[in-house]
């Protein structure tokens, strides 16, 4: 079983990581932020909503909302094995509900500097078909298109400047309280995540192997 929850501020590497955790170990990546986007690309009210009066405008959406989104992914077949939370919780109310729905074995921090997670979100771009995630550091072979699917790239409307600030800002209010949160409970693991993204990949998978041997 690995229940994982991937913490870290905005462009820390929170997808990035649980899409080769995914791979690695074959459990499913829960990012809230896509669950998001994707019901506002759909058109649903919820969705609409959530993108004009929330996440648009680098705000949370709330609590209610998000855990109730949270209860409904994490009661599918696919999460019988364990699952990788990236972006979930948020607040320490998520924290709070999330215990009531599930047991969680890891809780992994990935740090970065203000500056690091501006160039990247400024930079990145995404594969509007497959989802596939690029950056700075990490190009596509031809400028926007997909190496992957062939699919075009484009980049997050909550990915300007104005807005990535605004995330910030909410990050250190209401998501950095949970770190103290995570670490009185005891399964709190810190990761440096400046280094490669293979190098971060590399010290995440020493956690989990070496837990699961004590264990
Ligand atoms: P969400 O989609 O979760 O956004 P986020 O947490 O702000 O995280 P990001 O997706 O921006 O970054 P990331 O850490 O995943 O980094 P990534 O791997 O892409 O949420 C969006 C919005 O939805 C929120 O603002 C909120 O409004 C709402 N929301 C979501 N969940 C919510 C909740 N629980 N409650 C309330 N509201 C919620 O990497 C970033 C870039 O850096 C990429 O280009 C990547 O290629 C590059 N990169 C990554 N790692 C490295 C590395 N090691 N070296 C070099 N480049 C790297």
């Amino acid at each position: 079983m690995l229940r994982i929850i991937l913490l870290g501020p905005p462009g820390t590497g929170k997808g990035t990581q649980a899409e080769l955790i995914s791979k690695k170990y074959g459990i499913p990546h829960i990012s809230t932020g896509e669950i998001f986007r994707k019901a506002a690309m759909e058109g649903s009210k919820i969705g609409i909503e959530a993108k004009e009066k929330y996440w648009g405008k680098g705000k949370l959406v709330p609590d209610e909302i998000t855990v109730k989104l949270v209860e409904e992914r994490l009661a599918k077949k696919d999460c019988k094995n364990g699952f990788i939370l990236d972006g979930f919780p948020r607040t320490v109310k998520q924290a709070e509900a999330l215990e009531k729905i599930a047991k969680i074995d890891f809780v992994i921090d990935i740090e970065s500097r203000k500056e690091t997670i501006i160039r990247r979100l400024t930079s990145r771009r995404q594969c509007l078909k497959c989802g596939k995630i690029y950056g700075i550091d990490m190009p596509p072979k031809k400028e926007g298109i997909c190496d992957v699917c062939g699919g075009k790239l484009f980049q997050r409307e909550d990915d300007k400047i104005d807005v990535v600030k605004k995330r910030l800002v909410e990050y250190e209010e209401k998501t950095k309280p949970l770190i103290n949160y995570y670490k009185k409970k005891g399964n709190l693991f810190t990761v440096n995540g400046e280094q490669s993204i293979d190098k971060v990949f590399e010290e995440i998978c020493k956690i989990l192997n070496k837990k699961n041997l004590n264990t």
